[in-house]
């Protein structure tokens, strides 16, 4: 039997809009010290924020749902196997509707700590990685450049190399 046109005409539909979705995902390459981008990490709930008043940039810091749930219970000394922090990194800059406000402005770069005890054991069981700017380039000048990472983690080993301490979130009302 012979297809009809209309046939062709959407199988030539959800071909491009395939490609394009294709297209619009980003290739992310893993970091030097072969930890593969936490794809998604955006969808991650707030642990804390900071601000840098010396290098004026604005941060947050995001957990997967293991750190999260560690989080809100205060179980973060240490924090379990499977949990994962992000420091995801803007330029600040003034509001221009609201001049009295310091909001982000470009993205500069996350960074993510990843707790496994057993893998990560040269760097205190936390995995460390980096990815900047908007193309999220893998960071370091070599797979050692955790060691860098972990060196200035190092005044607060006795908080499990975390310098976040969870912000406090009051809810109310019946669940
Ligand atoms: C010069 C010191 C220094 C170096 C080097 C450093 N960090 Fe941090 N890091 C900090 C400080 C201070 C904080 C907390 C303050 C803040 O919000 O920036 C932090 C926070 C973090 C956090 C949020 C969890 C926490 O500990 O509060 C992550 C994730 C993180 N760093 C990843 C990395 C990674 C990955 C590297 C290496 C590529 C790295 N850091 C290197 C000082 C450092």
């Amino acid at each position: 039997m012979k297809k009809p046109f209309l046939f062709y005409f959407y199988i030539f539909t959800i071909f491009l809009i395939g490609t394009s979705y294709a297209d619009s995902v980003k290739t992310v390459l893993p970091s030097l010290n072969n930890i593969d981008f936490p794809v998604g990490y955006e969808k991650w709930k707030v642990v804390s924020l900071s601000h840098r008043t010396d290098n004026d940039s604005l941060r947050v810091i995001l957990g997967n749902p293991i750190a999260i749930q560690a989080a809100r219970s205060g179980q973060t000394n240490p924090w379990p196997d499977g949990a994962i922090l992000a420091k995801t990194s803007w330029n600040q800059h003034v509001d221009k509707n609201w001049p009295g406000a310091v909001v982000p402005g470009e993205f500069l770069q996350v960074e993510f700590m990843i707790k496994n005890s057993k893998k990560y054991v040269s760097t205190k069981g936390w995995g460390f990685a980096r990815w900047r700017g908007k193309e999220l380039k893998p960071w370091g000048e070599d797979k050692n450049f955790a060691q860098g990472c972990i060196a200035c983690h190092t005044p607060v080993a006795d908080r499990d190399y975390v310098f976040t301490t969870p912000a406090v979130f009051i809810g109310g009302g019946k669940k």
